[in-house]
């Protein structure tokens, strides 16, 4: 099923979000009947069959599934780093080989599973690096622009001089952040953003994500484990099972829908506490 389908689509998404030509607009992200197969000593493995999945601009939404069920490959494919054995993915408009060359950075910023700052650089080099590889800005406008995204994303300037190994994990993220956002992108993958977070770092992270999709009307597609964050800031929800999305639709809905992996991840312990805050947040009512 998807939301295209669903009555009142688009009309769940978060006050302040850009709103003009976001039913009639072409999808940020389409992806028709994706398959993925890996070949590993001889032997395939299929992770994505017949996977479908749109998502339209201004959304943030949340990916989940479970270990190991094809999510960070996901990205990997949007972003054009692997390519499917079969389907097709669009994004803004363009094929992913197309948006490759086009130059990826500039229209999709993506945060990496496992951080990967550059341990070598310091946070100014780390942020700069996807401008600095364009080489066409003078150095005193790079870090200006720098200097613009360390405040975006709440740190002082007088980290940027700092090596990663002196950040704490909540700001080693934030940095993350700023790299990703250094060109300006309309489109922000994030690949378990809050992972690894103490529970305060990992509401500010929140927090700021998003302020910024309400201020900078991006599309912000994020895979999550975590519940707090699928509650306090996704609007739609995206379940990979079985090889596919076996569902997408807001929170509430979600939840509803009769499927084992469902049940056990949002309907387990966990899930019920986090389900609290379904209750008390403007954007799951
Ligand atoms: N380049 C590759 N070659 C072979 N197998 C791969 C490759 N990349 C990923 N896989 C396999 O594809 C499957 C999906 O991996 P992926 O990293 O996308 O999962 P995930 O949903 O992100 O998991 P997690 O929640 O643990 O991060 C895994 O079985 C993984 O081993
Ligand atoms: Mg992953």
């Amino acid at each position: 099923m998807s939301t295209q389908d669903l009555p009142g689509h688009g009309a769940d998404l978060p006050a302040g979000v850009p709103t003009a030509g976001r039913t009639s607009a072409a999808p940020v992200i389409e992806i028709r009947n994706l398959w993925t197969v890996f070949r590993t000593a001889g032997v395939d493995s299929v992770i994505h069959k017949d996977l479908n999945l749109t998502i339209a601009r201004g959304e943030l939404l949340a990916i989940v599934g479970g270990s190991g069920s094809g999510k960070t490959t996901l990205l990997r494919q949007i972003l054009g780093l692997t390519v499917p054995a079969r389907g097709s993915i669009t994004v803004l408009g363009h094929t992913a080989a197309e948006l490759t060359r086009a130059g990826a950075a500039a229209r999709v910023g993506m945060l990496f599973q496992h951080g990967a700052l550059y341990s070598a650089f310091t946070v100014l080099e780390n942020i700069a690096f996807p401008l600095r590889e364009l080489g066409t800005l003078p150095e005193d406008l790079v870090r200006d622009a720098v200097m613009v995204k360390l405040q975006m994303v709440g740190l002082e300037p007088a980290h940027a001089h700092k090596m990663p190994s002196d950040l704490s994990g909540g700001m080693v993220k934030r940095v993350a952040l700023a790299r990703a956002l250094i060109m300006d992108p309309p489109l922000l993958l994030l690949d378990e953003p809050t992972a690894g977070l103490d529970p305060d770092r990992s509401d500010a992270f929140c927090n700021l994500l998003r302020s910024m999709h309400q201020e900078l009307g991006l599309t912000v597609v994020m895979v999550t484990h975590d519940l707090d964050t699928i509650y306090e800031i996704s609007t739609r929800v995206a379940v990979v099972a079985d090889k596919h999305v076996i569902i997408d639709a807001p929170p509430k809905e979600v939840i509803a829908f009769d499927h084992p992996f469902v049940r056990e991840f949002f309907l387990g312990g966990r899930g019920m506490r986090a389900q609290e805050l379904l209750r008390l947040h403007p954007y799951a009512v």
